[in-house]
């Protein structure tokens, strides 16, 4: 394995919206990230992810883009981008952007003369195709609720979005479509970012039959499933990426795909694989039953480690993964894994300490690392996710009571994880001085930023002090074996990472009880209960969720 900067890389993904304001208008922006570097740099983190910051109608939140190669006037200019790449290459950090290729917004020229004009050579840019009897070419339903096919104007054509209707998918059948992304891409590595982060980039390849499906729900429609995720084809798309752009330009690039089986993992992130690293979701979307935000899976905290465990064990076999607890589609982490009354110091560090020594490179969202929750919303019009709607009405039209929609939908809802940076407790958090787009969580004259890094016992200091020592020992974390332990104690999640005669032994007592459990010799590097230092082998009382890292004595 040839050395690489992302083999020492601790990321940290930020939500450009909700990350600092720096001009009152409400909106994180540009100068806001610029302006906050220093925390960034005391986290230890030295690798940013940027969720799109391009320019966009913002239906949803960037990820529908009218220009790649503008910045948002909300975000800035892009003499403030420069200015943060070259802010951040001066702290040594590397930055990633969001390359969203599956779909454009429907402002983007392309989608405009496409759908203006039939003879437009961008018409094959997009996936059109004739309706049925006034009907849609099949019964496909978007991720985001209601039929992935949209009328164009009163013609029998219909273009497919797997998202919002806004969001046009691109058609990657067409090489022409695919040589301007590549030039999209290579322009920006031309402008110093170091890689990418990919979105819905599974979903490129569409089953070229569009066969209807038989209804998997009330609507008639069905989720196409393979017909679109991970649909056999997708590799020639992928390597020609990976050889036209990311192997040339040597970028780190973490693809967001979900479904990959364990046996293609060597293809996506294997030694020249289509990509650097992916990021899991199977125990991230664990709490979900079919993508339906309000129908709770009612998962077990064994079968949330299992889900972990083996995730691990099929990416170490095959490359390097990307884990993480939290990011901008998820509600936040104590929510989805603890009880109302579990939440606390040590529950938030323990779930800190769970995955962040997994192999490859770690990824934190914004705000986590202050333990922060879900937002109290009351009310639906406080919510601003284009998603949302489409999953609220299909909880009424499944039975739900409003009130039962309303809670069910809020615990999941993606804007949980979009509310601003709890920076301190001061007006709005700190994040602005005029109206925050989202609100700001009642709780942040307790969880913010600046309390936090004042007191040594804070969720923000424990992961100061992970990301020191996952940095210590970055090769070992990076690309150690993973070896899990205690699999027969209920309450315990703990794994073994080692390289060589080097290891270290995670342990976490996932329980708001004692447990018990015999722990080899070795020396605590870090722990959320008691003080560093030499451990005898023996038997030991785990306080409610404690959580440890031993780095074991050589046997
Ligand atoms: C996945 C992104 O993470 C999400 O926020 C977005 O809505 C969809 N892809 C569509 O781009
Ligand atoms: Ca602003």
């Amino acid at each position: 394995m040839n050395k690489q900067w992302w083999h020492e890389a601790v990321a940290y993904q930020i939500y450009p919206k909700s990350f600092q304001d720096s001009n009152g208008d409400g909106i994180g922006d540009l100068r806001g990230i610029a302006a906050r570097l220093p925390y960034l740099q005391a986290l230890g983190v030295n690798t940013l992810w940027l969720c799109p910051m391009f320019a966009s109608p913002m239906v949803d939140n960037g990820y529908d883009i009218s220009d790649y190669r503008a910045v948002h006037p909300q975000f800035g200019t892009m003499d403030d981008l420069d200015e943060l790449l070259a802010q951040a290459k001066r702290r040594n950090m590397h930055v990633l952007l969001d390359l969203v290729l599956n779909h454009t917004s429907d402002r983007h020229p392309w989608f405009e003369s496409a759908v203006s004009d039939p003879e437009s050579p961008y018409r094959d840019f997009y996936i059109i195709r004739r309706g049925q009897n006034g009907l849609p070419p099949n019964n496909w339903r978007s991720m985001f609720g209601g039929s992935a096919w949209e009328r164009i104007g009163d013609s029998n054509d219909y273009y497919l979005h797997a998202f919002a209707v806004q969001q046009p998918d691109l058609n990657w059948e067409n090489p022409l479509t695919r040589r301007q992304l590549y030039e999209i891409i290579h322009w920006w590595m031309d402008r110093g970012v170091s890689g990418f982060r990919i979105d819905a980039i599974c979903i490129i390849k569409k089953d070229l039959s569009f066969a209807s499906l038989p209804p998997d729900g009330p609507d008639g429609m069905a989720n196409p499933g393979e017909l679109w995720q991970i649909c056999p084809g997708i590799e020639a798309f992928l390597a020609e990426m990976r050889d036209e752009v990311f192997a040339p330009r040597g970028a780190f690039t973490v693809g967001e795909c979900d479904g990959v089986k364990p046996e293609q993992l060597a293809d996506f992130i294997g030694d020249n694989g289509f990509f650097t690293t992916i990021f899991d979701f199977s125990y991230t979307n664990i709490d979900l039953t079919e993508g339906k935000w309000y129908v709770p899976s009612g998962f077990t905290r064994r079968q949330l480690r299992d889900a972990i465990f083996a995730g691990q064990r099929a990416v170490c076999r095959s490359g390097h993964g990307a884990p993480y607890l939290e990011n901008h589609d998820q509600n936040r982490s104590p929510d989805k894994y603890l009880q109302p009354q579990e939440r606390c110091y040590e529950s938030k560090t323990m779930l800190g300490m769970l995955w962040f020594f997994l192999q490859g490179v770690p990824f934190i969202y914004q705000g986590q690392e202050l333990g922060m929750e879900n937002h109290p919303w009351s009310s639906l019009e406080e919510f601003d996710d284009v998603a949302m709607p489409s999953q609220y009405h299909a909880a009424l039209r499944d039975g739900l009571s409003p009130e039962q929609a309303l809670a069910a939908i809020a615990h999941r809802a993606r804007d949980n994880a979009r509310t601003p940076m709890l920076w301190d407790d001061c007006e709005n958090a700190g994040f602005t001085t005029g109206q925050p787009w989202l609100p700001v969580h009642p709780d942040y004259p307790a969880i913010n930023a600046a309390a936090q890094m004042a007191d040594d016992k804070s969720v923000w200091s424990f992961y100061r002090d992970m990301v020191k020592c996952r940095l210590v020992d970055a090769a070992l974390f990076y690309d150690g074996d993973f070896v899990p332990r205690f699999e027969e104690c209920e309450h315990i999640f703990a794994y073994e990472r080692g390289n060589g005669a080097s290891r270290v032994l995670v342990v976490c007592n996932f329980h708001d009880g004692v447990t018990e459990v015999r722990l080899p010799s070795g020396m605590l590097l870090l722990g959320n209960a008691r003080t560093n230092g030499a451990l005898q082998a023996g038997p030991y009382r785990l306080a409610p969720f404690e959580a440890m890292l031993i780095r074991l004595s050589n046997q």
